[in-house]
C-alpha cells in the first residue's frame, strides 16, 4: 500500500476488500490491534465535521494512539505559512495526518512534503474514506450480491459522487448517476472509474434523467445539494430539485429498496424527511461503519508503514 490515502485508486482492489472484510471483523469484535499504541495522529481540518472527526478521534483511540485535532486557522498556515513547510514541520511531530480541506491539490502538495502518510478526510474533489463505508454497508446489506445489484446516486455530481464513481470501479460495482446537466461529477474521476472498472467488471452510467438512474436499483444515494465552500447554492438548488429522493421517485426502484445518505443531510432539499425516516436504519449503519473501515484502513496504512 502506499504512504498516504489520498484518493481511492491509492489502494488496489484486493486491497479495498481486505479493509472492508477487516473493518468488519472490528466491529464484531473479532479483531483488535493496537497499531497506533505511542503514537500520536493529528487531524487538521479547514471545514467543519460531526462523524468524520470523531470516528477518526475514536478510532485512533481504539488502535491505542492520540488524535490531536487541529483547525486550519488555528495555524500559521491562516497568516500565510505555506503548505510544504506547515508538512514538513507537523510531520516531524506526528506519525500520521488525516486532513480536511478544499482544493485537493493542497492535499496533494501536502503529502508529497509530509514525511509520515496523510489520508483525505474531504477535499472539493473526494471523500473516498466515506466511500470505503459505504461499500461495507452495502456489503452488509446485501453480501456476496454486492456486485449485481444496482446503486443509483442521484443530486450534486460533488467530491462524493466523484469518489463513489472511482470506488465503484475499484470494486466492481454497477453505478448509475443523475445529475442535472452541468453538475456532473468530475471528467477525471469518471474516467478513472471507467479504467477500473475494465479490471473490476464494474459498470458505470451518468445520466441526467433521476427515473432511468432509480428504475430498479436496490440502492438509492444522495448527498447534499449544497457542499462546504460552494458558493452558487441558491442557483444550483433550482436546478436539483427535480433530483430529490422522495417517495414518488422511489416508487421507480426495487420494492425493498435501501437509501444511504452519506450526511449531514438537508431534509427538504435533496431528501424528504419522510424518505429519510423510512430509512434511517442503513442511513445511521452506514454513519457508524465510518469508526470500523477508518479503522482497519489506518491498521492496514501505518502498520505497513511502521514496518516499511
Ligand atoms: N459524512 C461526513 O463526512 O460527515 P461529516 O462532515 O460530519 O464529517
Ligand atoms: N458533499 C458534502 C459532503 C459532506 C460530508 C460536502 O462536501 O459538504
Amino acid at each position: 500500500m502506499k504512504k498516504d490515502f489520498l484518493c481511492l485508486s491509492d489502494i488496489a482492489s484486493d486491497e479495498g476488500w481486505e479493509i472492508v472484510e477487516n473493518a468488519l471483523r472490528f466491529k464484531k469484535g473479532e479483531k483488535n490491534s493496537n497499531i497506533l499504541e505511542g503514537k500520536v495522529v493529528g487531524l487538521l481540518f479547514a471545514k467543519p465535521s460531526t462523524r468524520t472527526r470523531v470516528s477518526f478521534e475514536v478510532g485512533i483511540t481504539k488502535l491505542g494512539g492520540k488524535a490531536l485535532y487541529m483547525t486550519s486557522s488555528q495555524l500559521q498556515m491562516s497568516r500565510g505559512e505555506d503548505i510544504r513547510d506547515t508538512a514538513r514541520t507537523l510531520s516531524r511531530y506526528l506519525d500520521g495526518i488525516v486532513i480536511r480541506t478544499y482544493a485537493h491539490a493542497w492535499l496533494e502538495e501536502f503529502a508529497r512534503y509530509s514525511d509520515k502518510p496523510v489520508i483525505n478526510a474531504l477535499t472539493d474533489f473526494s471523500h473516498p474514506c466515506q466511500i470505503l463505508a459505504d461499500v461495507q454497508t452495502i456489503y452488509e446489506l446485501f453480501g456476496e450480491r454486492i456486485k449485481e445489484i444496482k446503486i443509483a446516486y442521484i443530486g450534486d455530481g460533488n467530491n462524493v459522487a466523484n469518489s463513489l464513481i472511482v470506488g465503484a470501479g475499484l470494486f466492481g460495482l454497477k453505478l448509475y448517476v443523475a445529475t442535472p446537466s452541468g453538475f456532473e461529477p468530475n471528467a477525471k474521476a469518471y474516467q478513472l472509474g471507467l479504467e477500473l472498472s475494465k479490471q473490476s467488471g464494474g459498470e458505470i452510467v451518468l445520466t441526467n434523467d433521476p427515473v432511468e438512474a432509480v428504475e430498479n436499483a436496490h440502492v438509492v444515494y444522495t448527498d447534499v445539494w449544497v457542499s462546504m465552500g460552494d458558493t452558487n447554492g441558491d442557483q444550483k438548488v433550482q436546478f436539483l430539485k427535480p433530483f430529490q429522493v422522495n417517495e414518488k421517485l422511489l416508487k421507480h426502484a426495487e420494492e425493498n429498496v435501501k437509501v444511504l445518505h452519506c450526511l449531514p443531510a438537508k431534509k427538504g432539499q435533496e431528501i424528504t424527511e419522510e424518505v429519510f425516516e423510512k430509512h434511517k436504519e442503513e442511513i445511521f449503519l452506514q454513519a457508524e461503519n465510518r469508526l470500523w473501515v477508518q479503522m482497519a484502513l489506518m491498521d492496514k496504512l501505518f502498520g505497513e508503514f511502521f514496518r516499511s
